[in-house]
């Protein structure tokens, strides 16, 4: 792909998602209501570590739960492909992100780590006895795929954490049938953390950008997680990382894709690059309306549906 292409695509990208209208933030999290709505920033990164960026794209936002994708990074790197599928699952639930009914129709097993109850048992999977021991590798987690150091937005953990009962009633269904693999309200702690950490439109592209480029960081030349454990990633990310509208995400655009009720949206075309937007107001669904339009955009201006 000649960079011009990329510019051009972009540029694609950038108007399609500025036309987008409709959508609201997410109001469930206090802090995210008061985010301003007509933030938008596009973000392309290639496997090679080069960078096309458009708007807001240095405005740091809650990653929210695009952080499912390196909690998910950080079980496999620790339990292994087989313990992942055996403790939380790999299969699209077809439901909301915080769906009980996706549970209670599984015998409370939460089949993807994508959605809230998965999740919260794949951070319950994190290595260490306390709280701040599982934190300390999750963040570590979010910052070598960032390629540097991410951190907690106090503001928002807060918000989270005066309102997440929804998210406490899960952990104690998984735990009650086997599926938490911690203390449960310890679990929801640290999941509520991940959630609040403060991210830009070129961190998560940069964070994409490493799972484009095999597991390793563009940037910085490290390796991050093993080459192994990035195809379950993205297909998961394919057939979950946009809740219950992912399949009509596969259709229309063809890339394995994660939201975040903060606004992001990241997408992979592996091996080529990763494509990062950030605007606040969401669909039914919890995902980002100008991000899908944009993205959507890039991606059928450049051919980038794997199918
Ligand atoms: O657990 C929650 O509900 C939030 N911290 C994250 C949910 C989320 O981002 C769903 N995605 N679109």
């Amino acid at each position: 792909m000649h960079p011009s292409q990329i510019e051009a695509a972009l540029e694609a990208g950038y108007a399609a998602g500025k036309a987008a209208s409709g959508g609201k933030n997410a109001d469930y999290i206090p802090y995210l209501a008061s985010v301003p709505s007509d933030l938008f920033g596009l973000v392309i990164t290639t496997a090679g570590g080069q960078t096309w960026a458009r708007g807001d794209v240095d405005h740091a936002f809650a990653i929210e739960s695009i952080s499912k994708v390196f909690s998910l990074a950080l079980a496999l790197e620790t339990h292994g492909i087989d313990q992942v599928r055996t403790k939380i699952g790999a299969s699209a639930t077809g439901m909301p992100f915080n769906s009980v009914m996706a549970l209670e129709l599984h015998d409370g097993r939460p089949l993807s780590p994508l959605v809230n109850a998965g999740a919260i048992a794949t951070t319950s999977l994190a290595p260490g006895a306390t709280a701040e021991e599982q934190w300390s590798s999750i963040l570590a987690m979010q910052s070598a795929f960032a390629g540097h150091a991410i951190a907690l937005g106090d503001e928002v953990y807060a918000s989270e954490q005066a309102t997440n009962f929804h998210n406490r009633a899960i952990a104690w269904l998984l735990y009650d049938r086997g599926y938490c693999y911690c203390d449960p309200m310890q679990a929801v702690d640290v999941y509520t953390r991940q959630c609040s950490t403060l991210v830009t439109c070129r961190d998560l592209a940069a964070m994409g950008a490493t799972l484009a480029a095999g597991g390793i960081h563009p940037e910085t030349g490290k390796r991050v997680i093993a080459r192994e454990h990035v195809s379950p990633i993205l297909a998961e990310m394919m057939m979950e990382g946009l809740y219950e509208a992912s399949g009509e995400w596969a259709f229309n655009v063809g890339l394995p894709g994660k939201s975040g009720v903060g606004g992001g949206l990241l997408a992979i075309a592996p091996g080529k690059l990763a494509i990062a937007a950030f605007a606040p107001p969401l669909d039914e669904a919890g995902n980002s309306v100008a991000g899908q339009a944009a993205i959507a955009a890039v991606a059928r201006q450049l051919g980038l549906s794997v199918f």
